[in-house]
């Protein structure tokens, strides 16, 4: 019999549907410690919560956070409401000694993610922020690729997130459908919620960023606040572009919008080393695409490597070799990790602790969009 693992999600909303599917699926695949208990689920109008419950097999429901942190039976508390929130719940939550997973951002602000750090370390709980696609087999992949010395010395880091959902300027703002563009909920635009996940895969396959150059724009200045019901400025960047040195020596461009007509969620990097090239991208998400010049010449060119086969990050526990998986499945593996190491008192990155450093990128790269001059990043 495995342990039962308690957990409190905070937010039905996308990233509730994608946690609570992965708490469920995970023991189906994965031979983890625990068995993660669907206990309750909260958000914001009481309705939604129940019909939420009754579909993903919550036992309960509720519209008040603060009583998922003060119910004892409660183990994990699953932060997965607008950025504005997450400092609140998890500072409570690390107090309650409740096991802490937060989706991304870490915060509104590096000095708000700061305290979020204090607190779980002050409380010795484990904590996970949710950057999920370090979990697509792909990407972790690539992670092994580079730790294995294959791409040799590294040059070049570049990646974009690109959308194309808020060219209209009839788009609101606020409310809780479109919360992403009022800077009080969501504490930027582009920058926090599509580069931060750039930014921390690439610090994770290239280490630290120590300085950034950026500009951002704010293309449409006023939209209807859905709270308010008044036209208000829109503080958030729509476009991001940033320049950047890593502590390893290369270099990288990053740049991220919603105004990229066409473009759903292109999520794509590519790295350059002295003797090899990666390339990856979200909406073909199975494969990864490598070059390797030390290949002999005549069959040397860019391979597309279909990322399925059982000695692959995490594929031995899914289909046969040939069958791929998707999106949700990169949150599964984050489950399936956090779920292992919790077990063995082992740290699950990336922490609280790391994500604040993701945060530190964002704070510089907006504060030399609005200086206009290079920043260098706050150490974590
Ligand atoms: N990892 C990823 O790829 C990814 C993708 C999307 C969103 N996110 C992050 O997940 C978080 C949630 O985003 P989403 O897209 O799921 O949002 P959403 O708008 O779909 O859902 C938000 C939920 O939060 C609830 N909520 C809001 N304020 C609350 C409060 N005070 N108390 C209780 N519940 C409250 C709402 O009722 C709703 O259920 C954000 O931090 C976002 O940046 C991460």
């Amino acid at each position: 019999m495995k342990k039962k693992l308690n957990i409190g999600i905070i937010g039905y909303g996308f990233m509730g549907r994608t946690h609570s599917n992965a708490y469920r699926r995970v023991v189906n695949f994965f031979d983890v410690p625990y068995e993660p208990v669907l206990q309750v689920i909260c958000g914001l109008e009481a309705d939604k919560a129940k019909a939420f419950a009754d579909q993903w097999g919550y036992k309960s429901h509720t519209t008040d956070w603060r009583k998922v942190i003060e119910d004892k039976t409660i183990d994990v508390v699953d932060i997965c409401v607008p950025n504005n929130v997450h400092a609140e719940i998890a500072i409570a939550a690390a107090k309650a000694g409740k096991v802490i997973v937060c989706e991304k951002p870490l915060a509104l602000n590096g000095a708000q993610g700061k305290e979020m750090v204090d607190a779980v370390e002050k409380a010795g709980v484990a904590n996970l922020v949710s950057f999920n696609y370090r979990r697509v087999p792909a990407v972790t992949l690539a992670k092994q690729l580079i730790d294995e010395g294959r791409l040799g010395k590294i040059f070049h880091y570049r990646a974009n997130f690109l959308q194309d959902w808020t060219i209209s300027a009839k788009v609101p703002q606020g409310g809780m459908a479109t919360w992403r563009l009022d800077v009080k909920a969501a504490g930027s635009g582009v920058t926090g919620d599509l580069l931060a996940h750039c930014i921390d895969t690439a610090m994770w396959h290239n280490g630290p960023i120590t300085t950034v150059c950026a500009m951002t724009e704010t293309f449409i200045k006023e939209r209807m606040n859905v709270d308010t019901g008044k036209v208000e400025p829109v503080g958030i960047d729509d476009a991001c572009m940033f320049l950047c040195r890593f502590e390893n020596g290369s270099l990288g461009n990053f740049e991220s919008t919603r105004y990229a007509r066409g473009h759903k969620a292109l999520y794509t990097f590519e790295i350059n080393g002295e003797h090899a090239s990666i390339g990856w991208d979200l909406h073909d998400l199975h494969r990864l695409n490598y070059f390797d010049h030390r290949d002999e010449s005549i069959v040397r060119g860019w391979r597309s490597i279909h990322v399925t086969d059982a000695d692959m990050p995490y594929m031995g526990k899914w289909w046969v070799p040939g069958l791929q998986i998707g999106y949700e499945h990169s949150f599964v593996h984050q489950t399936a990790d956090f779920l292992e190491n919790l077990a063995k008192g082992k740290p699950t990155s990336p922490t609280f602790r790391e994500a604040l450093a993701t945060q530190y990128v964002c704070d510089a790269v907006l504060a030399s969009a609005k200086n206009q001059k290079w920043e260098t990043v706050k150490k974590r």
